[in-house]
């Protein structure tokens, strides 16, 4: 546990506020550093076009699917459509934590076929992975200790900043309270266990940005030293469906003992290209424990669940009956075929800037590429920074990244480049890198 001083909040402002009769806000969220870091790539690619309105831009930024919903999910979706339209099969709230049907699916795939046991009333079905790795802070009491990578997907720092768990930032953007984890290439990008007691840790694996992934004996490793410091792990494994190496884990659950300390967070999102349409699903079993005030022992599943019933009217039928078609044997086969081909571009992206000289990391497991800035703050006319690599792509290509800097600070000196695109956007844009940055 750490005391953590809120020093945006002196007793004066009390008073101004008060004085004033003025409506109060969070003044947490005013500790945020600029934008969010899409919505800020977006702002800059906007003014771009503005300035370029004949330039034909390419996003390998944001990873958002491009490929449509695989045909065995539509048909149950219209399937779905088709029973709200009639009296007799029309439903309205569902339950709060997901459709049975669904949920028993997802437990028969990707847990009990992979020789874990998670049950189907330990699993919440939701609209999204970013959603759920912020609300589950709802459930977690203030002064924890919060460990996160460097680099890391800022929604887990900026949602702990918003929830006042950390101080200000300093000038490299790390903020007060917040332990952060470096991942580096000389650790493969894979952060070493803390050097202290931690209360909480998110992990992702596969990796986003970098594309690395964990090893069993790394996430047995995190299990054990969670289980020793009574850590909760935070395992966000939106991008499992991208692993190709057999030996990698694709649920934290396949570790012993995981299921009395991890959450963990999947999405049909980036498999079957469930972006716009939401459906995710979040684990938290019911041996995972807290807690509270007096020091008295409370399952998570429980707050959780009381969260859920409250805040949240669960997925439409629809799209749950979508989701659940993902577990035919056509969907599999066809998600299947979505994730080949983002694999496939991965491995173009990854051919192309091996061939003009660029070192790159991930794309393997995972579909983003790691690439490593050539030059970077070298003062030898290379750019000083991620941001100076983002423009000279973007004004250069007409090619959108994100660079590795906005995933915190030590992601500068690295551009995220994002496999989620056409074959066709992605061969133009791999040929516009090899006129315009070989050598
Ligand atoms: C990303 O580009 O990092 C992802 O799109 C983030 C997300 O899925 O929210």
């Amino acid at each position: 546990m750490h005391a953590f001083v809120n020093r945006t909040r002196p007793p004066d402002h009390y008073f101004l506020w008060n004085e004033l009769n003025m409506l109060r806000v969070n003044d947490d969220y005013l500790k945020l550093r600029a934008g969010y870091l899409f919505p800020e790539i977006a702002k800059r690619v906007r003014a771009f076009r503005e300035q370029n309105p004949d330039a034909d831009v390419i996003s390998l930024g944001i990873g958002d699917v491009t490929e449509p919903l695989p045909p065995a999910v539509v048909e149950a979706m219209h399937g779905a459509i088709d029973e709200l339209a009639t009296r007799g099969t029309f439903r309205g709230y569902g339950p709060e934590q997901g459709y049975a049907f669904l949920r028993e699916k997802i437990v028969e795939h990707e847990y009990r076929a992979r020789g874990c046991d998670i049950s189907a009333d330990e699993v919440f079905v939701s609209d999204g992975s970013k959603c759920d790795t912020g609300n589950i802070l709802d459930i977690l009491g203030p002064g924890n200790t919060i460990a996160i990578a460097d680099p890391v997907y800022p929604v887990y720092v900026d949602t702990n900043v918003m929830a006042g768990h950390t101080g200000l930032s300093n000038d490299r953007g790390e903020y007060e309270g917040l332990v952060y984890l470096p991942a580096t290439a000389d650790n493969g990008f894979v952060p070493d266990l803390p050097d202290r007691p931690v209360d909480v840790v998110y992990l992702c694996f596969p990796n986003n940005p970098t594309g690395s992934v964990a090893t069993k004996e790394t996430l047995a490793r995190w299990v054990r030293y969670a289980e020793e410091n009574g850590t909760l792990i935070l395992f966000d494994a939106a991008y499992e469906a991208f692993i190709t190496d057999p030996e990698i884990p694709h649920s934290i659950y396949e570790v012993p003992g995981a299921d009395r300390v991890a959450i963990e967070f999947r999405s049909f999102s980036k498999n079957a290209g469930f972006t716009g349409t939401r459906c995710a699903f979040t684990v938290v079993p019911k041996g995972v424990t807290g807690a509270d005030g007096n020091g008295q022992s409370v399952p998570l599943h429980q707050l959780w669940s009381r969260r859920q019933t409250t805040k949240f009217n669960g997925v439409s039928y629809a799209v749950q009956r979508g989701a659940e078609a993902v577990y035919t044997e056509q969907g599999a086969k066809q998600v299947r075929g979505l994730i080949e081909h983002y694999q496939c571009n991965a491995k173009i992206i990854r051919e192309t800037l091996a061939d003009i000289g660029m070192r790159t990391y991930g794309g393997v497991n995972g579909p983003y590429i790691w690439l490593q800035i050539p030059g970077a703050g070298s003062g030898a006319g290379g750019p000083a920074s991620g941001w100076d690599f983002f423009d000279k792509v973007l004004n250069q290509c007409h090619v959108v990244g994100t660079p590795g800097v906005g995933f915190g600070a030590a992601g500068e000196g690295y551009f995220r480049i994002s496999s989620f695109n056409t074959r066709a956007r992605v061969e133009e844009a791999m040929s516009r890198f090899r006129k315009k940055l070989s050598g």
